[in-house]
């Protein structure tokens, strides 16, 4: 990674931002970093260590010479840019919807299914709650097929971007201080609050976060056919998502069985203190690589050992988007 010329395209955003903390701890040179935003932030500097990095506007150029281009701009800018960054001769590791469904366009989470990168020019970074779950299903499934999901999300404010993160703490001293919530970037009051995840509900009243989360895993694990369901919530936390997941499985696993898979599954911390009534919290997930996971225990309301409850944190910038994008790009740098 140390010499491949980088393109950050949404660098002044959050996960934008953390692109770069991760490139800084992977010691990068300033020199093989581009950033890339839209006309608004051209000419703004960003520290990159005792460096600053000059932000420049997306064009036609801003590709040349790059290796690998990270993309976290949302939808529309993605598919304005991709097939621009890809005939410029570098690679794109989009972390926007705008390609994960779309044929021959690989969506990996490198510790589920880094072969399907392949040598595609496109790869698609998953949807945060997506990262998240399956960073512990997936350990669980290769031991014992999972054949239902139902999980229940709390998600993070940074999932909407920056200003929904500034929004919501803004949003909390105006309430402390006795002033009126003024949503903007929410459709609804978000902080002392929660509510329906504010994605578009489609016609079986799914709302899209929930349908890419069934959607998404299905292609990630190669599982047509994997049953899903999903409750996507919104709930005034900065920047780790947390999900509660029921499993039911093809044959039976107990709960001591999933804790030791889940021990050296990488890219997991178990959390699971019963003595203590300790358990992942988004506040140790913030700013962390691992995802933790506790409350593992046997669904009592099977008869058998086939159901499994689970409690997952996550840092939502970083493995739900940033480090996951760029544990991609590592494996495209070789
Ligand atoms: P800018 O700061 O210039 O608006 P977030 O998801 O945290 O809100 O961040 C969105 C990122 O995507 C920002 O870096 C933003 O840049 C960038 N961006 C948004 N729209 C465009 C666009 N049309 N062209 C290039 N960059 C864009």
């Amino acid at each position: 990674m140390q010499s491949t010329k980088i393109a950050i395209l949404g660098a002044t955003g959050a996960v934008g931002q953390e692109f770069l903390r991760l490139l800084a701890e992977r010691d990068v040179p300033a020199a093989n970093i581009r950033l890339l935003a839209s006309a608004r932030s051209a000419g703004k500097t960003m520290a990159y260590g005792d460096d600053a990095l000059t932000v420049q506007e997306v064009s036609a150029d801003a590709f040349s010479g790059i290796d690998i281009a990270l993309f976290s701009a949302g939808g529309s800018t993605s598919k304005q840019w991709a097939q621009v960054a890809v005939d410029a001769g570098a690679r794109v590791v989009d972390n926007s919807s705008a390609f994960r469904m779309t044929d021959g366009v690989p969506l990996v989470i490198p510790e589920v299914n880094p072969q399907a990168i392949g040598d595609a020019p496109i790869i698609a970074n998953p949807n945060c709650s997506t990262i998240i779950m399956n960073m512990v299903v997936w350990p669980l499934h290769q031991v014992v097929p999972v054949e239902r999901i139902v999980v229940s999300t709390y998600q993070a404010a940074s999932g909407a971007g920056q200003q929904a993160m500034i929004e919501l703490e803004t949003q909390t001293a105006d309430i402390l201080a006795g002033k009126a919530a003024m949503p903007t970037v929410f459709p609804v009051q978000s902080a002392f609050n929660l509510f329906s995840h504010n994605s578009e509900i489609d016609a079986d009243g799914y709302n899209i976060e929930e349908v890419k989360m069934i959607k998404e895993t299905r292609k990630i694990f190669g599982a047509p056919n994997i049953k899903i369901t999903a409750t996507c919530v919104r709930v005034p936390v900065p920047r780790a998502h947390s999900e509660s997941i029921n499993l039911e499985l093809s044959a039976p696993m107990s709960a001591d069985r999933a804790r030791e898979i889940l021990s050296t599954a990488p890219g997991v911390k178990v959390v699971d203190d019963r003595v203590k009534n300790y358990f992942p919290m988004p506040i140790d997930a913030s700013g962390k690589d691992d995802c933790l996971v506790g409350r593992i225990r046997r669904d009592i309301s099977r008869d058998d050992e086939r159901g499994l409850d689970l409690f997952v944190c996550g840092d939502q910038i970083r493995k739900g988007a940033a480090l996951n994008a760029i544990q991609i790009a590592e494996l495209i740098a070789g």
